[in-house]
């Protein structure tokens, strides 16, 4: 019986499994799934229903990872940070397994209120009721206050408050 030994594309697509109702964010750059995960604030400790395909081959980028998550649609903010981390990623809706709702991600020029600037002296982080702004930049971003300019681990700027 070689019933687990085909190939073929259909068998890629089918190493994570089909979900009935939620959201599909596929195309993620390679080693960006787990970054996903924690813009959308999923840890798994409120026993949320995640499947994640990490390294897949994929047409149109060599490598992809692949984040399905049950019984969620995103909000415009979460879709723009992950348009940081992930720019080619396409954002399925999917009611009742089929998919309702296909969008590329875009990347905003500006994010506001969604990371925190990692600068302690930063107007923003020392306590004044500013709302951060960060200037989107081809491989980073830039805080509009005090020019502080990420480009590594942006996901780890995102307030969760
Ligand atoms: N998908 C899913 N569950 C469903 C429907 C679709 O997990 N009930 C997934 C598919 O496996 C695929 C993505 O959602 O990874 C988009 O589905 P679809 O539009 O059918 O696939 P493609 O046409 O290959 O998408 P694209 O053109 O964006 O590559
Ligand atoms: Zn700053």
């Amino acid at each position: 019986d070689d019933h687990d030994h085909h190939d073929g594309n259909a068998d890629h697509e089918l190493r994570v499994s089909k979900i009935q109702d939620g959201t599909v964010i596929d195309h993620v750059r390679g080693g960006q799934a787990l970054n996903v995960l924690a813009i959308l604030g999923i840890d798994g400790g409120e026993g949320e229903e995640v499947s994640v395909g990490m390294n897949v081959p994929s047409d149109r980028l060599a490598r992809k990872d692949i984040v399905k998550v049950e019984d969620r649609e995103l909000s415009q903010d979460e879709v723009d940070v992950l348009s940081l981390i992930a720019p080619d990623a396409s954002i399925n809706i999917v009611r009742d397994y089929d998919v309702v709702e296909k969008h590329r991600v875009e990347r905003p020029d500006v994010v506001e209120g969604v990371l925190s600037c990692p600068n302690a002296d930063c107007i923003t982080t020392d306590g004044e009721p500013v709302t951060s702004r960060f200037e989107v930049l081809q491989d980073g971003v830039r805080c509009s206050y005090c020019g502080t300019i990420v480009r590594a681990g942006i996901a780890e700027l995102i307030d969760t408050n």
